[in-house]
């Protein structure tokens, strides 16, 4: 009796332990203080220094930063490297045409000489990183003015950067931590030469689209291959025909051994950021304010584009990108908010305030009125936040394109402007504007743009406080009398903006005299009647409010820390490099509804749908589905393809290695699932979960599918 007293109190320990587990985006260096003990009763037989050493090999040296946003994985000693579908996206299409659709057809390079270069493209190294608090607040005093004290910081990081990496060809990043109670260095190394090796067909790679995105269960292969190039002392190096394949210090073996529920897993990757720590009020501005009207303004907008795309297949592959962007935060906003009301955040976020504020007034007066000065900023703050969105929403992010593309010749008219005009610099200007110029009516269709632009106008009228109308509503009210529609006829008929001819041809001719008609032309006019509103009223509020918060926000994390000093926190996301661990496992959605821990091809099967863009499954993965002929990927007469696991994740950890108890490749990351999206802003054990692609559905869609097999012999695969 006693025994098994003994054994279930063990029992609900561990789970304890591991339910805890999930939460956190943790700093490798720090592992063997914080975390390793807990990751190896979770099952990771590792230690802290095969993940993170600065001594020797380790796990670290196969994690890259891809591109801008994303991160990627070494899977072989030649510079082989994995990434998400939707990371590599930019290079699939950059290289397809219509005679050449690799974005439909997929794309296979069957030996090196095929493989694919790609300017602009990088991938980033962690060679290592440093607590560099102290030095970077060197000279800094309690009671020091705020203004003064960032002078100092701004100087010491320069300073500390510079000397990190002197004399060699390394870059430095210096960021804040815990809001800026700490800082870190991290010296990296860049390579500049990523050659596209392999993707799968949309249709594989983006299955179930927008449709499916940010659900569970999943069925998308969202993958694709990159190999990175070095010069001959394997340094990086501009692409070049006589650069040889990089040779890692380290890279991931791919298991074959699968996962099951309760496994151990490890998400190694850069998670972009989070707010873990902030008030109440935060979480009040982003459910009732922002998210709400940020959500209206976007549903708009992709139902006209749905629409004009549904109508006519050029539209749709002209606005694919777009639409997938545009749709992919709408989405996360109302699951965040969803997610934020079933948690009843607000309230539980006030709990911890009210006791807060109780501790702080016996054990840190000093601390007391930080909720009071939140509260106040909050109050104003989130409507100039709400205008900044909505501003960037009516012309920058997909908004308005032929005001977006009018505002783009600021660059030309700045340099015209000037005394003496610099020629070079103003061809190079023109150089880039005649590219960006090409790129925007290659992707433009005209009626879809001026029904948006009429929704947009109408809706930043009625939604958006009267302090903040451009002064274009006045001509908008007095001649077109509020009819928006008359306006925006005027606008596209007027305007020079819609014409690719035209257009290419005022940038190649410009000079001093097109200023004038640049600021007669109706979109550039409206472009500078909301910019006027923002650089007068909107910027300079919001950035005083922000550096105010900035100040705050320190404190308060500190506060936390001091409130709460039993428990470990972690830092808020910062796209730095970080390791999350959990374990693979379903959930409870809602009221009787269970999910399973994996999906398997069965379920593509299932989804099938020739009349759906999103569910069209291609013919020859039918045909292997038909034959059973599966290979050495069968498990129980199917394929697996995706799995669940309580990883805490976010956006940037697209495409991170998830790696089991023996530290092997067992899946790529690629999202998370509907019921845990707020899990930027709280965390929910029970239904927060990372998605992530099984590695041995790559293999078989490599092997199988596109009979690029060959790739698999240079692969360290453990059976
Ligand atoms: N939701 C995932 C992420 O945030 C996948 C995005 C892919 N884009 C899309 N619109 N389906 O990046
Ligand atoms: N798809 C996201 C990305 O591109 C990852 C999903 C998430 O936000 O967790 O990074």
């Amino acid at each position: 009796m006693i025994r098994k007293l003994v054994l279930s109190i063990i029992a609900l320990t561990i789970i304890q332990i591991q339910s805890r587990a999930d939460e956190g985006m943790w700093i490798p260096m720090l592992l063997q203080k914080y975390n390793i003990e807990q990751m190896q009763e979770m099952g990771f037989k590792l230690t802290a220094e095969d993940v993170y050493s600065v001594n020797q090999a380790c796990l670290k040296d196969a994690v890259v930063i891809f591109g801008r946003g994303c991160t990627g994985e070494l899977i072989s000693d030649k510079g082989l490297i994995v990434t998400n579908h939707h990371c590599g996206y930019g290079q699939i299409q950059y290289h397809s045409s219509v005679e050449n659709d690799y974005l439909t057809n997929g794309f296979w390079a069957m030996s090196q000489e095929e493989e694919l270069v790609n300017p602009g493209l990088s991938v980033t190294f962690l060679k290592r990183m440093d607590d560099v608090t102290d030095a970077v607040l060197e000279g800094t005093t309690e009671g020091m003015e705020d203004k003064e004290r960032n002078k100092v910081i701004a100087a010491n990081i320069k300073a500390i950067k510079e000397e990190a990496v002197k004399d060699t060809h390394y870059k430095a990043v210096l960021k804040p931590f815990f809001h800026g109670n700490q800082y870190f260095l991290f010296v990296n190394e860049i390579y500049k030469d990523v050659r596209l090796v392999g993707a799968p067909p949309s249709a594989i790679g983006k299955f179930g689209g927008d449709t499916d995105n940010w659900m569970w269960p999943r069925h998308t292969g969202d993958f694709s291959m990159f190999r990175i190039y070095a010069d001959k002392d394997n340094k990086p190096a501009e692409y070049s025909a006589d650069n040889v394949p990089y040779k890692p210090g380290k890279h991931f073996s791919v298991s074959m051994k699968g996962v099951q529920e309760g496994d151990f897993t490890m998400v190694f990757g850069y998670p972009g950021s989070t707010y873990q720590y902030v008030p109440s009020y935060h979480l009040e501005m982003l459910t009732e304010t922002v998210n709400p009207k940020l959500i209206d303004v976007r549903t708009e907008k992709l139902n006209i584009m749905n629409r004009y795309q549904e109508a006519d297949p050029a539209v749709r592959i002209k606005y694919a990108a777009k639409n997938a962007r545009i749709s992919n935060s709408w989405k996360r906003w109302i699951g965040e908010n969803r997610g934020l009301e079933i948690l009843d955040a607000i309230n539980k976020k006030q709990k911890q305030e009210e006791a807060f504020v109780k501790w702080a007034k016996v054990k840190a007066p000093e601390y007391v009125d930080l909720l009071s000065k939140y509260k106040s900023i909050y109050k104003d703050y989130a409507n100039y936040n709400l205008t900044y969105g909505y501003y960037r929403e009516m012309i920058r992010s997909n908004g308005m394109e032929l005001v977006y593309l009018a505002s783009q010749m600021e660059a030309l008219k700045a340099i015209y402007e000037g005394e003496e005009v610099n020629e070079d610099a103003a061809n190079a200007v023109k150089a880039k504007l005649v590219e960006r110029a090409e790129r925007f009516f290659k992707d433009y269709y005209k009626p879809l743009d001026k029904e948006i632009s009429a929704q947009l106008l109408g809706m930043y009228a009625s939604n958006i406080d009267k302090a903040f109308q451009p002064e274009i509503y006045t001509l908008i009210n007095s001649k077109y009398k509020g009819n928006v529609e008359k306006y925006v006829d005027y606008l596209y008929k007027k305007s020079i903006f819609d014409d690719k001819d035209l257009v290419l041809d005022f940038i190649n001719n410009f000079s001093s005299k097109s200023i004038k008609a640049l600021e007669k032309d109706p979109a550039y006019v409206l472009n500078n009647s909301f910019e006027t509103v923002y650089t007068d009223k909107v910027y300079p509020q919001l950035n005083k409010y922000r550096s105010e918060l900035a100040v705050l926000n320190k404190d308060y994390m500190a506060a936390q820390m001091k409130f709460e000093s039993d428990k470990v926190f972690y830092p808020d996301a910062n796209f730095t490099l970080r390791v999350s661990y959990g374990q693979v496992k379903g959930y409870t959605a809602r009221d009787a509804v269970y999910y399973k821990h994996s999906t398997s091809l069965e379920g593509i099967m299932e989804k099938d749908n020739p009349d759906i863009y999103d569910y069209r499954v291609p013919a020859k993965l039918k045909e292997l589905y038909k034959n059973k002929d599966y290979g050495r990927y069968e498990v129980d007469g199917s394929v697996p393809v995706c799995f669940a696991a309580t990883n805490h994740t976010t956006g940037g950890n697209s495409g991170s290695p998830v790696l089991n108890a023996e530290g092997h490749l067992i899946g790529i990351n690629f999202d998370r699932a509907w019921e845990g999206v707020m899990s930027d802003l709280m965390f929910n054990p029970d239904q927060c979960r990372n998605i992530s692609l099984d590695i041995r559905y790559v293999l078989f869609i490599v092997d199988k599918f596109a009979g690029a097999g060959y790739l698999l012999d240079e692969m360290t695969i453990v059976e």
